[in-house]
């Protein structure tokens, strides 16, 4: 077909130049009303550059007509993208495509609104230069300062301010200048190489494309221009050899290859590997691209790999250099954007996604956040939307991992949801803590398993959760006293009277109550290392934090007992008064009436108190401990 031969011409001819051509990556941040679309719209218009629709047809095509041998630089350049996105690291950000005769550029398109911090965050973790766009009418804003500082943090190295819609001030040049002084004030909480205020009207094209005969007082680079001369740094083929193993290439039972994108550095074959965490290794033997076989690669390529050695590798392993392999550690000092309306807070568990790893991730310090106005250094107990913070974190796993500033690949990392499944954090790592490092684990001669055959019954965690005056502490009181009296070891954990002592530090707030729990739940492993039924009897009214209390334990040792009153009748009972003062206003953050109750999903026990007599529910109650910690081969 006539339009086949047509589109293949286009596809030769189109990567032809584009391999001679170098890349630059690039963002674009503003608000809504900012004109970052029209900015864009125009600048591919007016310099009639290759539209992104073209672009994918010209890519399936590419694909069909059998051209991909010298595809090389344009199916990486996707393939590379479809990588990151598939780490869920690009959400809601829009790829555009383009060249000039001088370069081709990527740009991450980000939604405008404030609340899409997030989107830039993620999407600019490998852009060159930041335009951030500026309402010449309305100066320097927060979000122009978070934009800003964001990019920073990110290693952004050049910044663009744009000073958009000049044509609404009458081409000014003072206005210009007072704006271009503004931004020069925070220069100095930036660590940008170059910053460029360029005037424009994105509406009118002045300065975007052409020179605009409006603005005759101003002598720099339009935005095109600059994006097309700025000096980017290349990438030194210096660095270690770092490739997270994306997917494991098995068509058949002869080839097992390792696909993904290089990170950093170069491979040969013959080179020699580790791969981690597993510290295995091996002898590279070919980089396979397409159906071609490559002497070596270099960062950015999309490539599969295969050893000469058999070698136990999946999703998420990172091979790297043998001589100069990647520290392991399981706690970071981090810099953290948080993107969800849903506060983070300290000791509460998150999904870490790091190049292809995943683990569980807890905040374990917020060291500080910044006012992003004045960027001061704030103390806090949580982190709400958009907050930028200094924090620790600690992985239930060691795993691999690069500084930011080393390796962007290796360093960046989201936080998702592990009941959403949402991203509600981004950040990069600064350095691993020392103590992750260099603490291990004792092993001691005495183990529990002597323990309990001593005690002659295993140990167990029975969690009772429940609203304040459901009856956790009367039917645990009752229980262990029946427990006890047939020889039973046993402990129980009490709210109220941790909260004098231990917990006495600790208030109500979300953040108090989730450190409360933490400490309990660590509490109660110790205690069942040391052979003992724990009973514990907290309100611990958050899903999240009881999860992670379970998530101590293996499957056979942890039990949920929902202590399921129903708030009318804890309420009617009061034993201590406190929902009295709740409702009259007297005590704040009380649990189900201004502070959630989040019941158990799917709990071991559900008592009733309201249906089922006090005796009936210890009996319940009993009967299940006495079951579940028989010592098998007694
Ligand atoms: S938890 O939320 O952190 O699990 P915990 O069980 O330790 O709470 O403590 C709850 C006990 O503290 C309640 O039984 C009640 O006696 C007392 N208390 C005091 N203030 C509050 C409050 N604001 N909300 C709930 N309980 C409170």
């Amino acid at each position: 077909m006539n339009n086949q031969n047509e589109i293949r011409t286009r596809v030769d001819n189109y990567i032809e130049t584009q391999s001679r051509l170098d890349l630059l990556r690039f963002i674009t941040c503003g608000s809504v009303d900012d004109g970052k679309s029209t900015l864009i719209g125009r600048m591919l218009f007016e310099a009639q550059l290759i539209f992104e629709d073209q672009i994918t047809t010209l890519r399936n095509d590419s694909k069909k007509s059998g051209t991909q041998g010298e595809d090389i630089d344009y199916a990486l350049l996707v393939d590379g993208l479809e990588a990151e996105r598939e780490q869920g690291i690009t959400i809601d950000v829009a790829y555009r495509f383009f060249n000039t005769d001088k370069r081709k550029f990527i740009v991450a398109d980000t939604p405008g609104h404030e609340q899409y911090t997030r989107n830039m965050a993620t999407g600019a973790s490998t852009a060159d230069v930041a335009i951030i766009l500026v309402d010449a009418e309305n100066g320097i804003l927060p979000q122009t300062t978070r934009h800003s500082f964001i990019a920073s943090l990110l290693g952004i190295q050049h910044v663009v301010l744009a000073i958009n819609k000049m044509d609404l001030v009458s081409y000014d040049k003072d206005t210009f200048d007072r704006i271009r002084a503004d931004y020069a004030k925070l220069e100095n909480f930036f660590s940008f190489r170059s910053i460029t205020a360029i005037p424009l009207s994105a509406l009118i094209g002045d300065n975007v494309v052409e020179r605009s005969g409006n603005m005759t007082w101003y002598q720099g680079p339009t935005i095109l221009g600059f994006l097309e001369s700025v000096e980017i740094s290349e990438e030194t083929d210096q660095e270690p050899f770092r490739f997270p193993v994306q997917w494991v290439n098995r068509p058949n039972s002869n080839f097992r290859g390792f696909s993904g994108t290089i990170a950093s550095g170069t491979v040969s074959s013959g080179d020699k590997i580790l791969a981690l965490p597993s510290r295995q290794t091996a002898t590279v033997k070919d980089i396979i691209l397409f159906d071609t076989k490559l002497p070596s690669a270099r960062t950015h390529k999309a490539i599969t790999i295969t050893l000469e050695e058999e070698i136990d590798l999946s999703r998420g392993d990172i091979i790297v250099s043998q001589t100069q392999p990647s520290p392991i550690a399981n706690q970071f000092e981090v810099n953290l954007v948080w993107m969800s309306k849903e506060p983070g807070y300290v000791g509460r568990t998150y999904l870490i996604q790091i190049a292809n790893q995943s683990a569980r991730a807890t905040i374990t310090n917020i060291k500080y956040k910044y006012n992003v106005n004045t960027f001061e250094k704030l103390p806090s107990k949580e982190l709400n939307l958009n907050d930028i913070a200094v924090t620790t974190i600690a992985l239930d796993a060691s795993i691999p991992f690069e500084a930011y500033r080393d390796c962007r690949k290796l360093g960046a990392f989201v936080f998702i949801d592990r009941y959403t499944n949402h991203t509600v954090g981004a950040g990069m790592i600064n350095f691993a803590l020392r103590r992750s490092t260099n603490l291990s684990n004792q092993d001691s001669v005495v183990t529990r398993s002597s323990r309990e055959q001593l005690n002659t019954h295993k140990g167990g965690v029975f969690w009772l959760t429940g609203l304040s005056g459901s009856g956790k502490s009367t039917i645990a009181n009752a229980a262990e006293k029946i427990l006890h009296d047939e020889g039973i070891r046993t402990y129980l954990l009490d709210g109220d009277n941790i909260r004098q002592h231990l917990s006495s530090d600790l208030g109500f707030t979300a953040a108090d109550r989730i450190e409360n729990i933490r400490r309990i739940a660590e509490i109660a492993r110790l205690m069942l290392d040391a052979g003992l039924v724990v009973i514990t009897a907290f309100i611990s009214p958050f899903r999240a934090e009881r999860d992670a209390a379970r998530g101590l334990f293996e499957k056979d040792d942890f039990f949920e007992i929902h202590i399921d009153t129903p708030i009318e009748i804890a309420e009617k009972r009061d034993p201590k008064g406190l929902y009295n003062k709740a409702r009259n206003g007297l005590l704040p953050n009380f649990t189900g009436i201004d502070s959630p109750y989040e019941p158990p999903i799917d709990p071991e026990l559900r008592l009733n108190t309201a249906d089922k007599t006090v005796d009936a529910c210890i009996q319940s109650l009993v009967t299940m401990i006495r079951k579940e910690v028989v010592l098998e081969h007694a």
